[in-house]
């Protein structure tokens, strides 16, 4: 039987996950647990999260909520391996091996830790080591157990760069042991904040969140900013510059999508219709999530730790063999 190909990827347990999460990287996990040829690994990455969270009872409610999310947007718990980061403490010794073998300056180099490290030094926080240490844990959760697939968004991909650079110097240095990890073919996703800028993200409140009612996405996506040379409803849009159709891409399809576009290029349509359309569509997408999301609520507190357990337990052995190969190969077993 041919081995199944291992998709692995992790959301940090930061508080409510928004379209941004959805669209950039959850969507694809959804799909990819339910292709046989694929064996799935989707977790919480609790202890990335320690690098900006300092609250127990926070980072413990985010991880359960995030196992129901991972659920009420498709994924079948029986069929792929759910589970906590910190329930595999052989992560944290292959974070070590591997950190041996990473050049300090490619860490300094990531965007990620840079934009992190500006923002601490400016509010006068300590900027921690785990921050600049961050993609080492990150691809020690991706070779440990042996990722092919790492389905994430844009923002990440530096950081999947790094895991593969870091499988190749292994396997150059030591021998055949990790396969290299693909990004998912096709463009990488980046959806933009409602506040017209870069990208939505949990902590720049410019999200629309899975868990917005539809009264409040109308209101959200209302107040988004559009292409801020369309003043008048008669003056013809720039589709390309206007957030509201960057998100049009991402969500609507087909003859909708292409009269948004023509219409707004004519000015056929006026930023409100277009933003009634896309609100239409946005609540298309969350409503059976949520509608899901209910019913797994009424299970109990219990269910998302019994998801937890049953998935560390998998993950654990399949990771710990992994970081015992390594470790012989790299001539520090176990004695
Ligand atoms: P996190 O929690 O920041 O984000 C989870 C996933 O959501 C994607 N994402 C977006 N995609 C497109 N547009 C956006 N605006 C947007 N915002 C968030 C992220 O790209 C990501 O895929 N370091 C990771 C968690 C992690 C991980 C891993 C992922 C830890 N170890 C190993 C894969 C493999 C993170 O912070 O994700």
């Amino acid at each position: 039987m041919k081995k199944k190909e291992v998709v692995l990827s992790g959301i940090r347990a930061t508080g409510k996950l928004h379209l941004g999460n959805y669209l950039g990287a959850m969507k694809f996990f959804a799909q990819l647990s339910q292709d046989d040829s694929k064996e799935c690994f989707f977790f919480i990455a609790n202890l990335h999260t320690l690098t900006t969270k300092t609250d127990p009872d926070d980072i413990k409610r985010d991880l359960k909520e995030i196992v129901l999310d991972y659920i009420s947007i498709g994924i079948d718990p029986s069929i792929a391996t759910i589970f906590a980061q910190s329930s595999v403490p052989e992560t944290c010794e292959l974070t070590w091996l591997l950190g041996c073998l990473t050049p300090v300056a490619d860490l300094e180099r990531m965007p990620h830790f840079k934009d992190k490290k500006d923002k601490k030094e400016a509010l006068g926080e300590i900027v921690n080591s785990g921050l600049l240490t961050y993609p080492v844990l990150m691809a020690a959760d991706i070779l440990g157990p042996r990722a092919n697939l790492v389905p994430v968004g844009e923002d990440q991909h530096p950081h999947v760069e790094l895991a593969r650079e870091l499988a190749r110097r292994f396997n150059t240095i030591y021998g055949e042991t990790f396969p290299i990890p693909e990004l998912l073919s096709g463009e990488a996703v980046r959806v933009p904040g409602l506040d017209g800028s870069g990208k939505m993200g949990k902590s720049d409140y410019n999200t629309i969140d899975l868990s917005d009612s539809p009264e409040t996405v109308i209101k959200k996506i209302s107040k988004a900013v559009t292409d801020p040379a369309r003043q008048r409803r008669n003056d013809p849009g720039d589709p390309s510059v206007c957030n509201i159709y960057a998100l049009h891409m991402l969500i609507s399809s087909g003859q909708e999508l292409a009269q948004v576009l023509e219409g707004c290029r004519t000015a056929d349509i006026g930023c409100m219709n277009c933003k009634e359309i896309l609100s239409k569509n946005i609540v298309n997408i969350l409503s059976p999530i949520q509608q899901k999301r209910a019913e797994l609520v009424d299970k109990g507190l219990d269910f998302p730790l019994e998801i937890l357990n049953d998935g560390g337990e998998r993950a654990r052995k399949i990771i710990a063999e992994t970081v015992e190969e390594v470790k012989d190969k790299m001539g520090v077993p176990m004695y």
